[in-house]
């Protein structure tokens, strides 16, 4: 499937995206191994989010659907997952393989974790060299990569470690391992990125303390918790992008989450000069959310703060766009995670830009992107969800319609994309990949 998106005139009206994949993650998997039941309400009906409810079905776990987005899980209790009759395939979801590595590490029984394409080359060390310091005993590829096989039947201890990178990922799998471990997990961030785990595992009943940039968890039981997702900023990251490059635009986004170690995306914008004003939600929830409402402003470049870097990792496709209609130059830099996502966004943002006429220079961690006329054109994805919506959405403030190849991924994290930017007025078209 790929987009066409035209230029539009002006955008107007409200939208609610859909829930948060990262949360929606970690309540399937926390609700499994909990006692009791977790009722999820605002669930992220999406490939990846379903890859781990699949892989969490194959391990003996019940799970209603009330509808898409509302479901309970039955937790079996941290002992109660059963082997998998087949290896486990996690589709192009990052997050389902590198948390479940950690949550089958000490298990009792073995497992194996497989992917698509991409999945299958991103670096997964990061995860198996700790998990193996624990008492895994597990093994990748000797690339790296999955397929992971994972023995299972050992007894972990807690470590102290310092992580190589600042990646959620690779905490919340360490985190779900040290529920299986004797001791303490000790673990040393060298950024802070997204906390989600840690205040999921709080309102399961097992807290996790933190120092600076130290957290220490103590395995406890956990009891099943009710867990009302909040809207992906993620997602909505498209939409703001979106209302800070058509001229006229005002927008509210319902509901979106505005955890402070995911929301450095609106600082970011905030800085290059776009009008955005975010009115906190009284949830009760230890997610806070907030509805947006965005008008469209002139932006400039910046260079972003490299600190900023993990808790807006999710959002560079979207602010390099931001960059490539912004007057003067953006730099970006101490991003070279980048380079291991579900593309290499660096090179496939570098790409997309200059077929659309802008200026850009990459570097091994990040680039530089001098801002002008967006031209219409045809640009490739990379098969990555976030690399479409963002060029998608560059359509809409483009001299002439663009293409965008290879489209289908948006499921993964934006079911209904195209229906929901209909709704504040994008003309994006999913059309046969041709
Ligand atoms: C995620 C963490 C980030 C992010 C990914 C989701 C998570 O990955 O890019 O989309 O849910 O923990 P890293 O931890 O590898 O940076």
């Amino acid at each position: 499937m790929d987009f066409i998106s035209r230029p539009v005139g002006a955008l107007h009206g409200t939208a609610a995206v859909p829930g948060d994949k990262s949360i929606s993650h970690r309540a399937l998997m926390l609700g499994a191994v909990a006692t009791g039941a977790t009722r999820i309400q605002g669930f992220l009906d999406g490939a990846d989010t379903n890859a781990t409810l699949n892989a969490l079905r194959a391990m003996g776990v019940t799970v209603d659907r009330a509808g898409a987005h509302d479901l309970t899980v039955h937790g079996r209790g941290l002992h109660g997952l059963s082997a998998p009759a087949a290896p486990l395939d996690l589709g192009n979801s990052g997050t389902s393989a590198r948390l479940l590595a950690g949550l089958l590490a000490g298990q009792a029984f073995a497992s194996e974790l497989v992917g698509d394409a991409s999945l299958m080359q991103r670096p997964m060390r990061r995860v198996v060299d700790p998990l193996r310091q624990m008492g895994a005993d597990i093994e990748c590829s000797p690339g790296g990569t999955l397929p992971l096989r994972i023995h299972g039947g050992r007894r972990l201890h807690g470590i102290d470690y310092v992580l190589p990178v600042a990646s959620a990922q690779l905490k919340s799998a360490l985190l779900l391992a040290g529920l299986y471990a004797e001791g303490s997990t000790i673990l040393t961030e060298p950024g802070r990125s997204r906390d989600h785990t840690e205040r999921m595992l709080a309102d399961f009943g097992c807290p996790v303390h933190r120092e600076g940039g130290r957290i220490r968890l103590q395995a406890v039981p956990l009891r099943g918790h009710p867990v009302a997702v909040p809207g992906d900023i993620s997602s909505a990251a498209f939409l703001i992008l979106a209302a800070c490059l058509v001229p006229g635009a005002d927008i509210r986004l319902e509901n979106v989450g505005i955890n402070p170690t995911r929301s450095a995306v609106l600082t970011i914008l905030g800085d290059m000069g776009a009008d955005i004003s975010v009115r906190e939600r009284a949830s009760g929830q230890s997610e806070p959310a907030a509805d947006i409402h965005v008008r469209h402003a002139p932006l400039h470049g910046i260079a972003i703060p490299e600190e900023l870097v993990p808790v807006a990792i999710d959002e560079f496709p979207a602010i390099l766009v931001a960059a490539a209609a912004a007057q003067g130059r953006t730099v970006l830099s101490g991003a070279a995670e980048l380079r291991v996502k579900e593309s290499d966004r660096i090179a496939a943002m570098a790409s997309g830009l200059s077929a659309l006429g802008i200026d850009v220079e990459t570097r091994a961690d990040g680039m530089r992107v001098t801002g002008g006329r967006l031209q219409g054109g045809t640009v490739d994805s990379y098969s990555d969800h976030r690399i479409a919506m963002a060029f998608a959405v560059a359509g809409a403030a483009a001299d002439a319609p663009v293409r965008v190849r290879d489209c289908i991924n948006v499921n993964t994290s934006f079911p209904g994309f195209v229906e929901c930017t209909r709704r504040i007025g994008l003309n994006i078209e999913a059309v046969e990949h041709g």
